[in-house]
Order: structure tokens, then sequence, then C-alpha cells
């Protein structure tokens, strides 16, 4: 087992993530240490698909720990994060009359965590929020931070709060009934983070992503674990610089550089109504163009483009994308300017762990059909 500890700014103290195959065995204990003697009940959020799997087990070791657990279900899929979900579930919160002492345990991926740890935010205020992430997006990127929310009908992640969990417990073997296409999205995530954090965070990832390829390694390895750790305690280290992702800071170190590879997967996955991909398969082409459109502006190098490229290869096969108009997809990123201050600010690279925030004043539109033309036709992303 890996522990990190991770100390926040806006909740006093500091929150654990432990990390570990088998870990969800010891969510019990884990959770008795966070929460001290002031919590009786805790709720477990999930969805059925992952409760099938690792609910009975979570439920077990809670209870066997002295709390009182309850279960809660939402329906599976990014439109079940939604306004009437949300309702549905503070009205079952109230009603079952947990108290501000007590806490809710989300068990799943990004959609149950950013979900469940909204209805944590605003029930009595706030409740505390232990985060089980099951799927690897949730357990390198959306469980670590304090981001939290629901989508509307025309605004993904249009509502939410900022609230920090009291424990996160990230077991690898929950990876193993992971379908391929998730798989495949949260490694495009860790090539994300890689890019923006540092050379060894990113030399670390790619020899993941080959041994994988290559079947020389499991997800349920060492060598694995220390990969999500580093890249936890990267994101946390981020985090803890810009909680509140600052939208007048343009450094290297704010928060805002998470984004990396999303200015166009947004844009992805709003042309083709949410459907159509992953989301971290929409990371996965927005990394290529904007590693594309680095290089072509001037600031990355040939080789840190190959080895991003590269990157996104071994994450395995990308959904064709040759059939969206560029043009198209340009209009969608345009639709973004209102959140942003009148202008799209672009995560863009010097180098392989050193990104600059580029305003689209900087960006030739040209240049910009051209990376898109070249990444959506792209034949390395075919796996
Ligand atoms: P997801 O939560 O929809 O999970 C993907 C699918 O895998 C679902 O069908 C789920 O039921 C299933 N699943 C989960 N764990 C499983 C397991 N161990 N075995 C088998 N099936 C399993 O998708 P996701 O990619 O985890 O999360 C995407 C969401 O995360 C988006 O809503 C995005 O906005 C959000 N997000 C939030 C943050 C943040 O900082 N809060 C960061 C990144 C993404
Ligand atoms: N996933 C980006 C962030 O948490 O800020």
């Amino acid at each position: 087992m890996t522990r990190l500890d991770i100390r926040t700014r806006s909740q006093p103290g500091h929150y654990r993530i432990e990390i570990g195959a088998g870990a969800l065995q010891k969510l019990g204990p884990l959770a008795r240490q966070a929460l001290n003697g002031t919590t009786r009940r805790v709720i477990i959020i999930s969805n059925s698909t992952v409760y099938r799997l690792f609910g009975p087990h979570t439920a077990k070791s809670l209870t066997t720990s002295g709390f009182g657990a309850l279960h809660w279900l939402m329906g599976d899929g990014e439109r079940f994060k939604s306004l009437r979900t949300i309702e549905r579930l503070l009205i079952f919160l109230n009603r079952s009359g947990l108290e501000r002492g007590d806490a809710i345990v989300a068990l799943g991926g990004g959609v149950v965590g950013d979900l469940a740890g909204f209805a944590a935010a605003v029930h009595l205020r706030g409740i505390r929020l232990i985060q089980v992430p099951t799927t690897l997006l949730a357990q390198i990127d959306s469980s670590v931070g304090g981001k939290t929310g629901i989508n509307l009908p025309d605004g993904k992640n249009a509502v939410g709060a900022f609230h920090q969990p009291s424990l996160v417990v990230t077991d690898l073997e929950t990876l193993v009934t992971l379908p391929p296409r998730e798989l495949v999205a949260g490694l495009c995530e860790t090539v994300k983070q890689g890019a923006v954090s540092s050379r060894k965070l990113f030399a670390e990832t790619m020899s993941c992503l080959a041994l994988l390829r290559s079947k020389k390694e499991t997800l349920v390895s060492g060598r694995f674990e220390n990969l999500i750790a580093s890249h936890c305690a990267f994101k946390a280290s981020i985090v803890s610089g810009d909680e509140r992702e600052d939208l007048e800071r343009v450094d290297s170190r704010s928060r805002r550089i998470l984004n990396f590879g999303h200015t166009i997967a947004h844009a992805l996955e709003s042309l083709t109504s949410y459907r159509y991909f992953r989301h971290g398969e929409a990371v996965g082409y927005g990394i290529l163009v904007a590693a594309d459109l680095s290089n072509k502006i001037g600031l990355l190098g040939r080789g840190d483009l190959s080895s991003l490229n590269e990157a996104v290869r071994l994450c395995g096969r990308l959904p064709k994308a040759d059939f969206l108009e560029p043009e198209a997809v340009i209009r969608l990123i345009g639709r973004d300017k209102k959140s942003v201050g009148g202008s799209v600010k672009w995560i863009l690279l010097e180098r392989i762990g050193r990104p600059r925030i580029v305003d689209e004043k900087e960006i030739p539109r040209r240049l910009l059909l051209r990376s898109l033309r070249a990444a959506l036709s792209h034949e390395g992303v075919r796996g």
C-alpha cells in the first residue's frame, strides 16, 4: 500500500490517499481513522454496475468497523450526473436523517464521484466525503482535488462546488473489471497529466503504457501502484497551490494546466452530443491537436511532439474521428468563449513538463485547422 498525505488550504488539516491492491478491504478501519468518533452512519453512493461488483465488500468493511451503512444507487452514465438525480439524492439523504458528522462514500468512476461529492458539499451545508474511485480516470484525476458537480442540459459541469474529501481509497483490483474503452480513456488521461507534469512522470507513464501494451505488466502491480501514486501526488501539488482555479493565473503551476487537451476534447464531445467519445478518448485527440499546434507555433520541439503522439498511440484504439468537420470543431471552441473572459485560453506545451497558457489571439486559425485535420485523421491512433 502507498499512502499520500495531502494538505489542503480550504479545509483544516489534511486527507490521505491510500493506494494498493485489496485496499477496499481496509476501507472500514481507514474510514474510522479519518472520520473520528462522531460518525455513526455512512451512505454509499454508487450505480448498479459498480455496486454489484464491489458494493457488498464495501458495506461489509464499513459495518465491521462499527458504521451503520446504507446504499443509494444512481443510473449508470454521464446523463445521470444531473439536476434530477441530485434532487432525488438530496431528498433521500434528508429523509434518512444523515447528520452533520456522518459521511458519504462515493463508490464508482468520475460520474458517481462528482455527483456524490456535490451532495456531500451541499447536504446540511457540507458533510464528509470518502472517495473510492473505481475507474483509472477517477483514480488519477477526479477523486483528487475536490471538484464536484453536475451537468445542466446545456452545460457540462455547469453547477458544482469545491469540496475536499476526508479520505480517498484506491484499490487497483477494481481496475480488472474495467471495460476496455474505459481503460483506454483513463490511459489517455495519464498522458495528459504526464505531459504537463515533468519529464520524469511522463517517462514513467510511457514505460507503463508500453509494458501494458506488450502485456509484460498488469494493472495490479507495484509499478502501476507507483504510477497512480505519482499522478495523484502531482495533481495534489498543483491543486494545493491553486485550489479554486484562479482565473487570473496564467503561470505553469496554475490549476488550469490540468485541462491540457480539453479545449478540443470538450468541442469533440459537444459536437457528437456526448454519445460517441468517452471523455478520455476525446482528450486523446485533444492532446494530439494541442501538441501539434504547440509545435506549429514554434513552442514544442519535434522530439517531444513524436513522444506525445507515441504515448497516445500506446493508450490503445480511439474511435474514428475523420468524419468530423474541423470547421465545426472550431465553431464549438468559439462557443466556449464566455466562460473564460471572452477569449479562449489554450493550454499548450513549451516542452514536456512545461505547459504554457496561450491566448487564442496568438494562434493563427490556419495552423489550428491544419493541426485539427492531421489529428482527426491520425493513423497513429488506430492502435
Ligand atoms: P464513469 O464514471 O461514467 O465510469 C465509466 C463506466 O465504467 C461506467 O459505466 C461505470 O459504471 C463503469 N465502471 C466504473 N468502475 C468500474 C469497474 N471497476 N469495473 C467495471 N465497470 C466500472 O466515467 P469516468 O471516466 O470514470 O468519469 C468521467 C466523469 O468524471 C465525467 O463526468 C467528468 O466530468 C468527470 N471528471 C471529474 C473530474 C474532477 O476533477 N472532479 C476530473 C476529470 C473528470
Ligand atoms: N480535472 C481538472 C481539475 O481537477 O482541475
